[in-house]
């Protein structure tokens, strides 16, 4: 029977997990504990090590698995920016679930855009207490804005897809061009600098690579327009937090919307509530009256958990059974 250690569980995992593996029948110990250098020597004896987004494997991390015996890690998502594959050993496979659902993603970018636009959480806040004035709440047409979207692979597109519904001017940037999408779908690729320099708002849709960490920051910002909006449900590294603290405070910026954070690792999916560990900066960020933050949910709807569920699950057999997986993360 094939042994699964896996970690930064929570109780919703678990539940699906359950009642997917009815049919595998894997032999799966359930830990809360995050997969680090630490608490890698817990994957003893265990054939896969199941893991997260803020799972953290480094080389280090990769031989503790090594030694452990460990065959396969099996991420249950698509992003594969926390595991070092420079260092990746060949006696353990990768898998990952890219595509689980573009449109949950995609969709929650733009509840955090009218959450900004529309001051939202202002509104539900003052309604609830018998306030019911307007000062303050004023927002503005999607319509007829510019949107930036860096990164037009599949949640790119669909949230494309949804601002041209609203009525927007989509201009786009990816190393790759999709020129197909971009005529199906009626936006236009361009420079970064002219996402930069042309946007209202400006959304993040990119996978986390050396190349792009932070490339948000005091210089690309200031290319920007006065009062930009800018989205991020990708990875958090790709900003530099400080950098839009100042631009923030400046009213360079004005407003943003974060489910990703650059050091999120500690504090995002948990509750920290009763906990004296605070972060300083994501502090200020949650003390600023134009920053919604959502703590990594944008993924998280029935349709993309039972995805995820599904697709972890297969992509495990498949490479028990056959050796490969159609869903391998190459070196
Ligand atoms: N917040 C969440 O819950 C959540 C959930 C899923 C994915 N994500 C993030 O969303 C990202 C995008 O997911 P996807 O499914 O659309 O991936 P995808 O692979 O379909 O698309 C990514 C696109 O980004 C492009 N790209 C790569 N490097 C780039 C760069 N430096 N600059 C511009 N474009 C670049 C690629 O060419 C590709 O077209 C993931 O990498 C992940 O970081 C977040």
């Amino acid at each position: 029977m094939i042994k699964i250690a896996f970690f930064d569980t929570k109780e919703y995992d678990k539940k699906l997990f359950d009642e997917y593996n009815k049919k595998y029948k894997y032999d799966i110990t359930y830990l809360e504990s995050k997969l680090n250098k630490e608490t890698a020597p817990l994957a003893n004896g265990y054939d896969v090590v199941c893991i997260f987004v803020n799972d953290i494997v480094d080389k280090e991390t990769i031989n503790i698995l090594k030694n452990c015996g460990v065959k396969l890690i099996a991420l249950r998502c698509a992003g594969f920016n926390n595991i070092d594959m420079k260092n990746m050993v060949d006696q353990i496979k990768v898998v990952r679930v890219p595509a689980y659902s573009p449109y949950a993603v995609a969709e929650h970018t733009v509840a955090l855009l009218l959450s900004i636009d529309r001051k939202i959480y202002k509104a539900y806040q003052r309604t609830k207490k018998y306030n019911f004035s307007l000062n303050g709440l004023l927002g503005f047409d999607i319509h007829g804005k510019t949107i930036g979207v860096i990164g037009t692979g599949k949640i790119g597109k669909c949230f494309i897809n949804i601002m041209k519904g609203f009525g927007a001017n989509v201009i786009a940037y990816d190393v790759y061009k999709d020129e197909n999408a971009a005529n199906e779908l009626g936006f236009k690729y361009v420079s970064l600098d002219e996402i930069y320099e042309n946007s209202d708002i400006i959304s993040l849709h990119c996978p986390l690579t050396d190349e792009n960490f932070k490339m948000i920051n005091e210089n690309t910002i200031d290319k920007m327009k006065q009062g930009v909006i800018i989205i991020n449900t990708s990875r958090g590294k790709l900003i530099d937090t400080n950098s839009l603290i100042n631009k923030l405070s400046q009213n360079k910026i004005g407003g943003v919307g974060l489910d990703v954070y650059e050091d999120e690792e500690e504090f995002f999916l948990n509750d920290m509530s009763n906990s004296y560990l605070r972060d300083k900066d994501l502090s200020v960020l949650l003390s600023m009256p134009n920053v919604v933050i959502t703590s990594h949910q944008a993924f998280f709807t029935k349709e993309a958990l039972n995805k995820i569920a599904n697709d972890t699950c297969e992509n495990i057999k498949e490479v028990f059974e056959k050796g490969s997986s159609i869903n391998e993360v190459k070196k």
